[in-house]
């Protein structure tokens, strides 16, 4: 099963399936928010809210190992996510979207990982599942709007916006887009053998990119003029997702552990 995790903005994709249930699921973490479980064509998904509908929870304390141990429970294979991003660079514009192939994590105090009994590294030389990547830039060519094949996420722990001079050092270290919630969440599906690729959303430019103050009210103004599009590039995706997928992912941890 495939499912779905829904960034800002992104609370109710189900609208176009045909909903067969919300469920909160318990995990060793704590309580999942509620997910629905839904039908498109004859494919049954889940769908969890990020950050809980209304966006309730702010990055720093989304409990990113509740949200993909429960998804994992529910019996996911692959997650297709969605993050409101700005833009490092002024050729990248709001309003376009970018399927990251690489991250760098500026995260601090988040729990990262769901082994601390016992050493597991899980390998991240392609962090982003090249198959579901492969699937949302294809797709992404019949949708309406631009869909950037690669670059490189950044993310902060939030949940103040960034300074330029963060700014800068992270256009120099090759950073192409900035958010707060891509960490730890892609590194824990990896961990639990699932594939995950994202979407990340551009919802303005980075701090100093333009001489603008960055707003939360315009994040969510992008978002919400994007959010058909997005829709489709995430509906048409999953239909597109062939059934026997040959990537790694599901082999995660052969050789992540010491024998
Ligand atoms: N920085 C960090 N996170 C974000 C931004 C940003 O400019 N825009 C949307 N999420």
């Amino acid at each position: 099963m495939m499912g779905i995790i829904g960034g800002t903005g992104v609370y109710r994709i189900v609208e176009r399936g045909d909903l067969k249930e919300k469920t909160i699921i318990n995990t060793p973490y704590g309580e999942s928010p509620p997910i629905s479980i839904f039908m498109l064509e004859d494919q049954e998904l889940a769908f969890l809210p990020r950050h809980k509908e209304g966006h309730d929870l702010p990055p720093h304390m989304i409990n990113y190992r509740a949200n993909v141990y429960a998804l994992k429970k529910l019996g996911v294979d692959g997650i297709l996510a969605t993050n409101a991003v700005g833009s490092l660079n002024e050729s990248l514009k709001p309003g376009e979207f970018l399927i990251p192939d690489d991250f760098l994590d500026f995260t601090r105090a988040r729990p990262f990982t769901f082994y601390n009994d016992r050493a597991v590294h899980v390998d991240v030389t392609q962090p982003y599942c090249p198959q579901l990547r492969e699937t949302l830039i294809s797709t992404g060519k019949k949708v309406d709007g631009r869909v950037v094949d690669g670059g490189v996420y950044v993310c902060t722990e939030g949940p103040r916006f960034e300074t330029p001079a963060e700014i800068h050092m992270f256009r120099q270290i090759g950073g192409a887009v900035v958010g707060m919630t891509g960490l730890p969440e892609v590194v824990l599906a990896r961990e639990l053998e699932m594939c995950y690729a994202t979407i990340c959303m551009v919802s303005n430019y980075a701090a100093s990119v333009s001489s603008e103050k960055i707003t939360i009210d315009e994040v969510f103004d992008v978002v919400e003029q994007k959010k058909k599009v997005l829709t489709e590039l995430i509906y048409n995706s999953i239909l597109n997702i062939p059934l026997d997928r040959n990537c790694p992912c599901s082999r995660a941890l052969e050789g992540a552990e010491i024998e």
